[in-house]
């Protein structure tokens, strides 16, 4: 990710996080609607786990300029994330949803270099997430 793009995702996430309701809940909406066998995987109470996910989304975010810090917290992560039941190819579906929801939240503000930027973040989080839980599948 260039410098720039780091940016426009930190100042577009900035406005997103404000509204961690609105937004977690469009995300959920939309990845349900794009796979539906997902929903069963989520067991506990969905606002709490829009919270978890927004705060989470602002850490990575902000600590995108220092890849180094943030990837061992991904790692883990991942690795969680395979006592919940996630496949490595359920990030497809979760970077659709996300990047829907955000546009859905800024709207016009959502421009083609932001949506280049998110393509570019989400796809250097997910690499690291996926590689973890391959890793881990290995051992
Ligand atoms: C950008 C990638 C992702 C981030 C930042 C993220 C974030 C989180 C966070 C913060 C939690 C709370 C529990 C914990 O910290 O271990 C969580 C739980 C969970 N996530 Fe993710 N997640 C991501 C990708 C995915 C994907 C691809 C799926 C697949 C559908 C998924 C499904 C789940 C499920 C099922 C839970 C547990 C829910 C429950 O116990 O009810 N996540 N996620």
């Amino acid at each position: 990710m260039t410098p720039a793009q780091i940016e426009l995702v930190q100042n577009s996430f900035t406005l997103v996080a404000r509204q961690p309701d609105e937004t977690a809940a469009l995300f959920y909406r939309r990845l349900f609607e794009i796979d539906p066998s997902r929903k069963a995987l989520f067991k506990g109470d969905m606002k709490r786990q829009g919270k978890m996910l927004i705060d989470t989304l602002n850490i990575i975010v902000n600590q995108l300029h220092t890849e180094s810090t943030v990837q061992p917290a991904l790692e883990a992560l991942a690795r969680r994330h395979i006592a919940y039941g996630v496949e490595v190819k359920d990030f497809t579906s979760v970077g659709t949803a996300l990047l829907w929801a955000i546009e859905a939240m800024l709207g016009p503000g959502f421009t083609i270099e932001t949506r280049k930027a998110w393509m570019a973040a989400y796809s250097f989080v997910a690499g690291i997430m996926r590689e973890a839980m391959r890793n881990a599948a290995r051992h």
